[in-house]
């Protein structure tokens, strides 16, 4: 990446930016006049060793998420040595570590304590990816002011997330963390993620700090391998990765955190350009960034760094302001200020802005604000949280086959068996990160069907095989229930720890012999359902030869159980859109739907296009991928005009009919093409989209409208902004099956 031509870019519009961005920063950072007079005094009277101490992170010794460097943190809080924990948790342990700053160090400065909570606290809530197949922004936002709620009860006021990394390759195990491929999209969630954590008001003791991760492309590790280098054009950078890193800014995100990747050849956790330029010079965030876990140290191995010493210099120099676990300012950073390394404003910038954090947080009025043991034992695990839960697992979960219309299932059946790995399961059902999740909490998809079958139904259970292991031992008992059964239900798919953080895979098929179990009852010929429990797309292409219906489950939470008989029995219409793609094959990965056209598009009558010669270049399942129990069909797609000028608006419209006969929700996708600008565009860019609900034959008609500035892209200059030209729009269910128009955008001003 050329960042010269980069900066060159930035001196044109830096300039402008900078006088705007002074003053934010004048009024922005100390819009309060007794916050700017508190924590300058402080400031003057902190010696360098107690800043440094503001700027490291240490693990408190209730749980980790990483290699422990130092167990000594006990002291470091006394000694005004560590300014904030994580990893610890409940109202009384928060409570007993807090004093020891508040009381026993020199200066009192609170503690913030921070700690992943990723999709839920203790009631545990649909994995990321899943929630974000509800395409329901405001059930995303609830589901986070829930997890905060909870969370701050327990003493937490800073979570790490929302993760915000745009992924296109299932391999890697941390897509389960996100929102799924699309940029556009994932802004949407990334903004109501940091709206439920934050809330209105940081002061109230129910609100917490979001954290903005892990900045930058962390999602574009080479081959899906966790940690693995990132190599991408400023193009894609600016216009895939970054957007909702600046969607979190522009919702008032309160910290970042880096990546652990190198972008580019540079580490994330040493690049000015991401860290200072582009995150605090363009966007004007105004919050504090900390290193992901010891991703300082690890600029040795990066090898750009002959040492940590070398390596906290860079990081500090790049503007990272707070060191998580490495250790590495409390030890080298005061020595390299004397020596006039690293300079004392540089410290003092950093400092203020985690101070200006404490203050937002309520902190130095009241260090114990979050550490109430009666607001603990009223909000955690309230009743209204687990009910929520259910309705997310619900909303998030996508019908992806239903042959014959076998689902839903009626609670009339005489005999069901259920088999596979997943169905007594409860800890798999609440996916990775689950933190503080209670393992235990959730009632299994088996005992949950149980319930909600009419009384006299007998459910048969057999495993047939373990998530992993290689052994069939378990296949005939399955085969002999399966024969005895009118329906069968298949619980297949991955254990909650086969993706998340360090968790890649080189093959995403069912894992272990469940492809086997499933031919094996497939033997049977009886209707079969499978229900899915994954954390990433899995190239199910054998299974949905061998299964009527596919649902895809997810890792559903706490509720998850429950939510899953309710939509298999009918309780509830299915709803859930894919925002990955599902591959065919892990050979065709990365696969996603806003590709390149080429110059060779796919032909089958044409060798020499761009195609594998062994399989379709479709994948298994597009993004914007989901099925209902009834069926909706578009028709009469109208565009206001076939041409638009750069400040009109195209008004588009289509009529959407429930022909079925039962009531759904529909999520209507509106994506647009640029048939040709100064670069290659994607062959469909996800611009809206609307829910509808619709009753039995119930029509709607569902507008949209589009101007110039949803035409936007970084132009072959890199400038930002729409060009002249012919463009294509398609309306419809998901991102392949749609109604189509066209129009053209005309510019009065050249380009
Ligand atoms: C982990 C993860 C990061 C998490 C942090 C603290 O290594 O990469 O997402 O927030 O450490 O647990």
């Amino acid at each position: 990446m050329n960042w010269s031509s980069t900066s060159m870019r930035f001196k044109r519009c830096f300039c402008t930016l900078m006088v705007v961005f002074s003053l934010s920063c004048v009024i922005g950072l100390f819009a309060d006049p007794k916050m700017e007079k508190t924590i300058n005094d402080l400031l003057g009277k902190m010696t360098l060793e107690e800043k440094i101490g503001q700027m490291t992170l240490y693990t408190s010794g209730w749980a980790t998420t990483g290699a422990k460097m130092d167990d000594n943190y006990m002291d470091y809080i006394k000694t005004g040595k560590c300014g904030a924990i994580f990893n610890a948790l409940t109202a009384e342990y928060t409570k007993k570590l807090q004093k020891v700053a508040v009381e026993s160090s020199r200066l009192k400065i609170p503690l913030i304590f921070g700690y992943d909570v990723i999709h839920g606290h203790r009631t545990i809530m649909p994995i990321p990816l899943a929630e974000a197949c509800s395409w329901d922004m405001a059930a995303i936002e609830k589901s986070c002011r829930i997890a905060a709620i909870e969370a701050s009860a327990e003493g937490i006021n800073w979570t790490f997330a929302p993760m915000v990394d745009i992924a296109r390759d299932p391999r890697w195990g941390r897509v389960a963390e996100g929102s799924g491929e699309d940029t556009y999209l994932g802004c949407l969630i990334a903004k109501a993620r940091v709206k439920g954590f934050q809330g209105d008001d940081l002061s109230k003791p129910d609100t917490i700090i979001a954290c903005a991760k892990h900045y930058a492309a962390y999602g574009g590790a080479q081959g899906g391998r966790d940690y693995n280098s990132v190599d991408v054009s400023e193009r894609t950078l600016f216009e895939t990765y970054l957007p909702p890193f600046k969607a979190c800014v522009e919702a008032g995100v309160g910290s970042f955190m880096t990546a652990f990747n190198d972008l580019s050849g540079v580490p994330c956790t040493a690049n000015k350009f991401l860290l200072t330029k582009v995150l605090h010079d363009l966007w004007g965030f105004n919050g504090f960034v900390v290193t992901d876990y010891t991703s300082i140290n690890e600029l040795v191995p990066h090898g750009i760094a002959a040492n940590e010493e070398e390596a906290g210099k860079l990081s500090v120099l790049a503007g990272v302001d707070m060191d998580m676990e490495g250790g590495v300012y409390m030890k080298y950073l005061a020595k390299q200020v004397k020596d006039g390394i690293v300079p004392m404003n540089r410290i003092d910038e950093a400092v203020k802005r985690i101070l200006i954090a404490k203050w937002k947080l309520g902190l130095f009025e009241d260090p114990y604000r979050y550490c109430d043991e009666n607001r603990q034992r009223e909000m955690v695990l309230n009743p209204k949280h687990l009910a929520f839960s259910l309705e997310m697992a619900k909303k998030s979960m996508v019908l992806l086959q239903n042959e014959k219309n076998i689902l839903p299932l009626r609670k009339d059946i005489k005999k069901i068996a259920v088999i596979g790995p997943l169905a007594s399961s409860t800890e798999d059902l609440l996916g990775s990160w689950h933190a503080a999740g209670d393992g235990k909490k959730p009632v299994s998809v088996l005992d949950s069907i149980k319930e909600i079958v009419n009384p006299g139904v007998e459910v048969l259970y057999a495993q047939g095989c373990d998530i992993t292991e290689s052994s069939h031992s378990g296949f005939q008992k399955a085969i002999e229930t399966a024969k005895e059964a009118d329906v069968i239900i298949l619980t297949i798919g991955e254990r909650e720890s086969m993706s998340g953080e360090a968790s890649s895979r080189s093959d995403i098929d069912l894992p272990g012999v469940q492809n086997d179990l499933v031919e094996a009852i497939a033997t049977v010929k009886k209707p079969t359902v499978a229900v899915l429990f994954n954390g990433r797309p899995l190239t199910i292409t054998k299974l949905t030869k061998k299964v009527d219906a596919i649902l895809e489950a997810w890792f559903p939470g706490t509720m998850g159980g429950k939510a899953v008989a309710e939509v298999v029995f009918g309780d509830y219409n299915p709803s859930g859109k894919l925002t990955i793609s599902f591959p065919r094959s892990v050979g065709q990965i990365p696969i996603y739907y806003n590709m390149k056209n080429t110059g060779r598009p796919i032909d089958p009558k044409n060798k020499y296009t761009s195609k594998y010669i062994d399989i379709p270049n479709t994948p298994l399942y597009p993004f914007g991928w989901g099925l209902s129990y009834t069926t909706f069909k578009y028709s009469g797609l109208t565009l206001s005009s076939k041409t638009i000028g750069e400040k009109d608006v195209l008004k588009i419209s289509v009529d959407v009919k429930n022909e079925g006969k039962m009531g759904g929700e529909e999520t209507v996708q509106l994506y647009v093409r640029n048939i040709a600008g100064s670069v290659t565009r994607p062959v469909k860019e996800l611009k809206g989209y609307k829910k509808v609900q619709l009753n039995p034959s119930e029509t709607k008609k569902v507008e949209f409208e589009l101007n110039s500035n949803d035409l936007a892209f970084y132009r072959f200059d890199m400038s930002w902004g729409p060009e002249a030209g012919n463009f294509e729009v398609f309306v419809g269910g998901n991102s392949q099956e749609t109604l189509n128009g066209k129009f053209e955008l005309k510019m009065a001003s050249a380009q």
